[in-house]
């Protein structure tokens, strides 16, 4: 299979996430920790949505949330229109967390692997879909080493090659890009966008920087600090295509303003949002 052929397609016109009414409270022993409240959020197939907010403000929660790796207190949570359960054992949706959660016995291309080995394709399809993947991250020269020899952001590189290894329709990605330096990030922004367009997969994608949500983005939902709320869900109204220009172009400047403005209006010291 190829990068540019179409994610598997949806079985269903559902939205790629549709969060409803979600809560969620922490109880620890020092007391209970709200970190979302009242939570409504729908993705739709294709779409690129960022979550931006202060430290602390339950972006991953959410996240974890629509993973399914833990459950909210009250409200739904479906993607693709079934239980994030039934679409966690389904393998809906690849996911990219903060951490690269590597396996570290496992070379980088078997890391890679893993997931098309899970799903049993054979040998011969499999080595040329983590070539191709390899490539596209830039770490063709490191297929036999193992995580540990690695860099953080090459770490990193290698959990979103895995991620897209069987071009999942939806992508959950927690601040994927947070270890890279600035120019590898740009790289990748640029390769995100360009995956994401040819393959038609949704994403979820946490940052903190203002201008990697614009740049990615078909709306930044700006949530408040905690309980995080989602506190204005800014459209990035963008005509020119994503690519390099853009970076330099007076609307995206405007879009950046827009959407710090939307995240100041809640905080005025809005702490661990990033303006580069
Ligand atoms: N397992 C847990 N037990 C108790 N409290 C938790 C747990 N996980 C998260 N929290 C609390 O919930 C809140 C939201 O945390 P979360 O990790 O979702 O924030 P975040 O927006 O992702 O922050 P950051 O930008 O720093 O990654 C925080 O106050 C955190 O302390
Ligand atoms: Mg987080």
């Amino acid at each position: 299979m190829t990068l540019e052929q179409q994610a598997r397609p949806d079985r269903t016109t559902a939205p790629a996430v549709e969060v409803s009414g979600v809560d969620k409270v922490f109880s620890t022993r020092s007391g209970d920790v709200p970190a979302l409240s009242g939570i409504d959020l729908t993705v739709a197939p294709g779409e690129f949505v960022s979550l931006i907010g202060p430290s602390g403000c339950g972006k991953s929660t959410l996240m974890r949330l629509v993973a399914d790796l833990d459950q909210p207190t009250s409200g739904s949570v479906r993607v693709f229109g079934k239980t994030a359960d039934r679409a966690r054992r389904d393998q809906d949706y690849g996911i990219v967390f903060q951490q690269a959660g590597l396996l570290p016995w496992r070379t980088v291309s078997a890391n890679v692997a893993l997931p098309l080995e899970l799903h049993r394709t054979d040998a011969a399809a499999r080595r040329s879909r983590v070539a191709e993947l390899l490539e596209m991250v830039g770490l063709t020269d490191f297929a036999d080493r193992y995580p540990d020899q690695l860099s953080g952001g090459m770490q990193q590189r290698v959990a979103i090659a895995r991620a897209l290894a069987e071009q999942p329709s939806l992508l959950l990605m927690d601040e994927p890009f947070g270890a890279l330096d600035e120019m590898t990030r740009e790289r990748m922004q640029s390769e995100l966008v360009r995956i994401s367009s040819e393959t038609g997969a949704a994403v979820v994608f946490v940052t903190h920087s203002i201008p990697e949500a614009v740049f990615l983005s078909d709306r930044v939902v700006v949530m408040s600090p905690r309980p995080g709320r989602i506190q204005e869900i800014v459209p990035i109204a963008l005509e020119s295509e994503r690519t390099e220009d853009l970076r330099e172009d007076t609307a995206f400047f405007g879009m950046v303003t827009a959407v710090r403005e939307a995240l100041h209006q809640g905080t005025p010291t809005a702490r661990g949002v990033e303006n580069r």
